[in-house]
């Protein structure tokens, strides 16, 4: 097992470069699976979430490798198991990404119902509603989602009754070698839908209407393989901007875009900070106290569910009270406790959170729950007084690429700590 260490209390400086988005990334691995010749992605981030994908390809049958500059080769022309077992997509919900892709390129797939997940139950009922549409035939068994399109799949028109990032992706990429047109309507507006459109695009398939509520697709034949690009991580980037701001700080992250943060930027802005932006780079510099923000998640161009815990751990140390709602998950509160154990004043009240403002967080040991509930406590360890050990710190690995190094960079105190079970 491992711990991180940290002795808080140091004010954040310097500038920090942002990886490629896991979130970004996932999508563009199972859109690998369309292309009938190889494909090389960019800025692919190094996270156990995208080793758990590249592992699921190569268990199917593809050729996946890294080239001496870090860009990830795939060939699926290789793939005969349209498959992805429990034991792949038990650590990652994601997986589920494979479906669409796997269905309308070998006309079955057997995919692992995801299991629960600690911020909520995150079914996929609407990914499987989409596929029937589209003329698949899908029962789950044992669970496993068995799917079956014999003829091939044709396009429908589809309406989420809710946002489904990934229930976008899935189908959006099933619908590319699909018969005829299909319509997602309600469908996720994420810079990362947008960026998997893009790669699908360059790839031959014609896609219109991303970045909006309605996507419309006209199937093609087939999909060429060539270089696909992933976009920066906006999700680490608001983290150490987030992280410098609670420290008193002063942060700059770089090869990122500002476009991708209006709304978490808007708010930082309202919190009293000051914020200079570049075409690659934030800038974020406290001046003095932070002023308490409400804030509401809402799917994309809204506050993103992804930082709520980071702004949450920003507001423990602001001036008055901040009301934060979750309103895309159920159980997106895991970090609450574990801030409180910091010294922090969170009164919770259903899907609202009421931060009061301390003066400082005092270190403690806790415990890590989920990716960005993680994340939000190595912000307030590297803030706090004192010492925090936070333990099962495998929940960060999956989402931050080297968040130790990349924070003491910026002057924190942190280490990781190997200890017996
Ligand atoms: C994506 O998850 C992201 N993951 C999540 O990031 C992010 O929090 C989420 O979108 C919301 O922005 C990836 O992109 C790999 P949803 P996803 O489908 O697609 C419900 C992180 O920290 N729902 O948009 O799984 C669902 O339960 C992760 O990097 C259904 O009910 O989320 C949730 O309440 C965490 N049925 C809401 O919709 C469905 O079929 C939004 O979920 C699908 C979703």
């Amino acid at each position: 097992m491992e711990n991180i260490v940290i002795q808080g209390g140091t004010p954040l400086k310097g500038s920090v470069e942002i990886s490629g988005a896991k979130n970004a990334a996932l999508p563009l691995l199972a859109a690998a699976i369309l292309a009938d010749e190889p494909v090389i992605l960019h800025r692919i981030p190094h996270l156990n979430d995208i080793s758990t994908m590249t592992n699921l390809l190569a268990w199917q049958g593809a050729e996946v490798t890294y080239d001496d500059q870090n860009c990830l080769h795939i060939d699926t022309r290789p793939a005969n198991k349209p498959e992805a077992p429990y034991d792949m997509v038990k650590t990652m919900r994601a997986s589920s990404l494979v479906l669409g892709p796997l269905l309308v390129r070998f006309g079955e797939a057997k995919v692992s119902l995801p299991g629960g997940c600690a911020i909520g139950a995150r079914p996929i009922d609407m990914h499987l509603k989409g596929l029937e549409i589209m003329g698949a035939e899908i029962e789950v068994e044992h669970g496993m989602v068995i799917a079956k399109a014999p003829k091939g799949l044709h396009g429908g028109r589809i309406v989420f009754d809710m946002v489904t990032v990934t229930g976008t992706e899935n189908l959006m990429m099933a619908a590319t070698l699909a018969k005829g047109e299909t319509v997602l309507e309600n469908a996720a507006r994420e810079p990362e839908v947008v960026n998997l459109a893009d790669a699908l695009r360059s790839m031959g398939a014609q896609i219109e209407g991303d970045g909006t509520a309605c996507i419309t697709i006209q199937g093609v034949d087939r999909l060429a393989g060539g270089d696909i690009y992933t976009i920066s991580d906006r999700i680490e980037a608001a983290t150490y901007l987030a992280a410098g701001l609670m420290t008193g700080g002063d942060v700059t992250v770089t090869n990122t875009d500002p476009h991708l943060l209006e709304a978490f930027l808007a708010r930082v802005k309202e919190a009293g900070a000051t914020v200079e932006t570049g075409d690659d780079y934030i800038r974020c510099i406290a001046n003095g106290r932070l002023q308490a923000v409400n804030i509401h998640t809402m799917p994309h161009p809204g506050f993103p569910t992804d930082i709520q815990a980071q702004f949450m751990a920003m507001m423990c140390v602001a001036e008055g009270t901040s009301l934060i709602s979750e309103t895309i998950f159920e159980n997106r509160f895991m970090h609450v406790q574990e801030l409180v154990r910091m010294g922090a004043d969170i009164q919770l009240d259903g899907h609202t959170a009421a931060v009061k403002g301390v003066a400082r967080l005092s270190g403690a040991p806790v415990m890590a729950t989920d990716l960005r509930a993680s994340a939000s406590l190595v912000m307030a360890g590297v803030a706090a007084e004192g010492e925090t050990v936070i333990s099962r710190v495998y929940h960060i690995d999956r989402g931050y690429e080297r968040i130790e190094e990349k924070m003491r960079s910026l002057g924190a105190n942190i280490e990781r700590h190997y200890v017996q079970k």
